[in-house]
């Protein structure tokens, strides 16, 4: 999955290319700082000599002033680097660090273990190929190991080491170690986890560590290390069907034409015939260029330019396949989504979608249940906050190629990016296609909107008044949609009172059904575009997303968005149906301006200052600029 699609740090990417031929693993770690978790990548860096002279004076200096373990050396302080972390004695980000033995590199992901963490271990997980899931053996299988369990099976990890930690304060017990195995075996069948090692050690006296214990005679299995530079992940990516992103056309002159990506998965060899998705196009490998000269083949992870045979079009976002094993095609998925955002995701609400190199809109259309982390249980939920784990469908504007995630990762996993802020905001999987989404297609109609628009004579749009309760938005409306009625022109009214009366009846004022509400709306000014009428709508809608949302569903040009101008203390002045009373005295939850927020437009086409403007002055002004616009001609 691309949630982490770059290291914090590049040229630590590019030394460890430099040690060619050695395998990478990239793992994370799971666990709290009170089950050692620091301690133990401290021993791991400590024990794989990947500590230098002045790093190792400093470690001793800062354990006799910080450290506790009475003046020795205590290896968690090496790891929670941040100052801030060592005075408040958690782990508070994904930190990435590397080590190598002789036989393989590593880079281990470093997340807090902590339930507001969520995001930052799904981020940390979704490169990572293998999980060392820390126990501390006094205390057992606890809930934030099921937490942590079902996160990394999530993200689709499939090696699980359990490091049983602390064997020393329960004296190397058999027992002990035992038990937490069989529980643990109990839950792992649970959520799917089909195989892990679990391994006794102690992190602060190196038990099993890099060394074989000479306390666990009972236990005769590989120490910690040994069993991260044997397990077998490497080939995982390399077996796949093979998949290229498409991350830029280069083109500098008209003799080359390359496309330019990493292997996702699988192998291209010079002389394959490659399938372009989405267009179905077919072509075949003429080279492979890499910045060290011209390969004969290239596999997973390795950053190259193809040349094809035919002049055929391909662009960034397409993903090239072999004919015979191509991936998917879809417009709607079942997925899982991880929420990263303060902001609460709200199913209508328009994100963009990437998908490797490509970037689609897309709204959550239905929040089928979210997943408590802790218990696993599914729970009826209406929206999903921050580090919540919901299955959804989701319905995105174009197909896109895809493969389910659990087939391949970097072809299944997605992200959600908030389209003002361009912020991530969530972390998704694809489960499958809708089905139902192969069965409906365009229904091609001979008469269309432009033949039903010259017969009206007119240009068709959408007036969008915005603004707060009480603003004068349905007024000025009003006034607006009979002149345009005395010049002929056909209209149509959508107003928030009057359409909640019918169409939206089933929504209240959460911003979830807000954005439900507008959606529908805008869908159905949509649809009287198309009918070729000019449609007025005038409701709050108080968000930035949706409005834009709704301008992107018609042509540029056909959505004309006004914002009523009145600060909240005009409105309240006038308080035309008396709610602003209601709501300050609390009998109205969620109003506008009081206790639910109201986001003014950034770049209105026409801005209405009611403070100064008659309701008649206001209406003047609309149509003069629909004049100005073209939409109508002057009288
Ligand atoms: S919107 O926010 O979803 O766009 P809409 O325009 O449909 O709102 O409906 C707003 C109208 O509903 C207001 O003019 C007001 O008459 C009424 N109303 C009732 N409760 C609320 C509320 N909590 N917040 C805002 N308007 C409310």
């Amino acid at each position: 999955m691309a949630v982490v699609t770059d290291l914090p740090n590049t040229s630590l990417e590019q030394r460890l290319a430099g040690l060619e031929r050695m395998s990478l693993l990239r793992f994370i770690t799971c666990g709290s700082v009170d089950d050692g978790k620091s301690t133990l990548i401290g021993r791991l860096l400590y024990d794989s000599k990947m500590i230098f002279d002045d790093q190792l004076a400093a470690l001793e200096a800062d354990s006799k002033r910080l450290g506790t373990r009475g003046g020795a050396i205590d290896f968690a302080l090496l790891v929670d680097g941040l100052a801030a972390e060592r005075e408040q004695g958690i782990t508070i980000d994904v930190a990435y660090r590397y080590f190598t033995t002789d036989k393989r590199k590593f880079i281990v992901a470093d997340t807090p273990g902590h339930e507001q963490y969520t995001r930052n271990m799904i981020t940390g997980a979704s490169t990572a190929e293998a999980a060392v899931i820390l126990i501390d053996a006094r205390n057992g299988v606890l809930t934030q190991t099921r937490r942590h369990s079902y996160l990394v099976s999530l993200v689709g990890i499939r090696s699980v080491v359990l490091a049983i930690n602390k064997m020393d304060l329960v004296d190397f017990s058999q027992s002990v170690f035992d038990k937490i195995v069989a529980d643990y075996r109990a839950f792992a069948e649970k959520i799917g986890l089909a195989s892990f090692r679990a391994i006794p050690i102690s992190a602060l006296d190196g038990d099993n560590v890099s060394q074989q214990s000479a306390r666990t005679p009972w236990y005769d299995g590989p120490t910690l290390l040994a069993q991260l530079e044997t397990l077998d992940v490497a080939d995982r990516k390399q077996a796949q069907d093979f998949r290229f992103w498409v991350q830029w056309v280069n083109r500098p002159n008209l003799d080359f034409r390359g496309f330019a990506g990493t292997v996702s998965s699988g192998t291209v060899k010079r002389g394959d015939t490659l399938r372009v998705a989405p267009s179905g196009k077919i072509s075949r490998v003429t080279r492979i260029v890499t910045a060290d000269g011209d390969i004969e083949q290239a596999s997973a992870d390795r950053s190259v330019t193809l040349t094809l045979a035919d002049e055929i079009d391909v662009a960034r976002g397409d993903l090239l396949s072999l004919p015979d094993a191509a991936p998917g095609l879809s417009d709607q998925f079942e997925v899982t989504l991880v929420w990263m955002s303060d902001q609460a995701m709200l199913p209508g609400r328009s994100y963009w979608l990437k998908i490797g190199t490509r970037t689609v809109s897309a709204t959550v259309t239905e929040l089928k249940y979210a997943v408590n982390v802790n218990t696993l249980e599914h729970t009826a939920a209406k929206t999903l906050e921050l580090n919540g784990i919901a299955v959804c469908n989701v319905g995105l504007a174009h197909p896109v190629p895809f493969d389910a995630y659990a087939d391949n990762r970097e072809c299944g996993g997605f992200i959600l990016i908030d389209r003002l802020t361009n912020a991530t905001v969530g972390a998704g999987m694809i489960m499958f296609a809708l089905r139902r989404s192969q069965n409906i297609h365009w229904q091609s109609v001979d008469i269309d909107r432009a033949a039903r628009a010259t017969l009206k004579h007119q240009k068709p749009c959408i007036l969008w008044f915005t603004g707060l309760s009480g603003a004068g938005k349905s007024t000025i409306a009003n006034l607006v949609e009979k002149r345009l009625h005395v010049a002929g022109k056909h209209t149509f009214m959508l107003d928030g009172d009057n359409v909640r009366h019918g169409l939206n009846r089933d929504l209240g004022f959460t911003d979830a059904d807000r954005v439900e509400n507008i959606r529908r709306v805008g869908e159905v000014a949509k649809l009287m575009v198309d009918a070729g009428l000019i449609v007025m709508v005038s409701f709050i809608s108080p968000f930035r997303s949706e409005r834009q949302m709704a301008r992107e569903l018609v042509e540029p040009g056909e959505f004309v968005e006004i914002y009523v101008d009145a600060s909240l203390a005009l409105a309240e002045s006038r308080d035309p149906k008396g709610l602003y009373k209601r709501a300050r005295r609390g009998e109205i939850k969620n109003f506008t301006g009081i206790d639910s927020p109201y986001e003014p437009p950034e770049a209105a086409e026409i801005t209405l200052d009611t403070a100064r403007l008659s309701a008649e002055e206001a209406a003047d002004a609309v149509i003069a600029k629909m004049i100005e616009f073209g939409i109508v001609a002057a009288a």
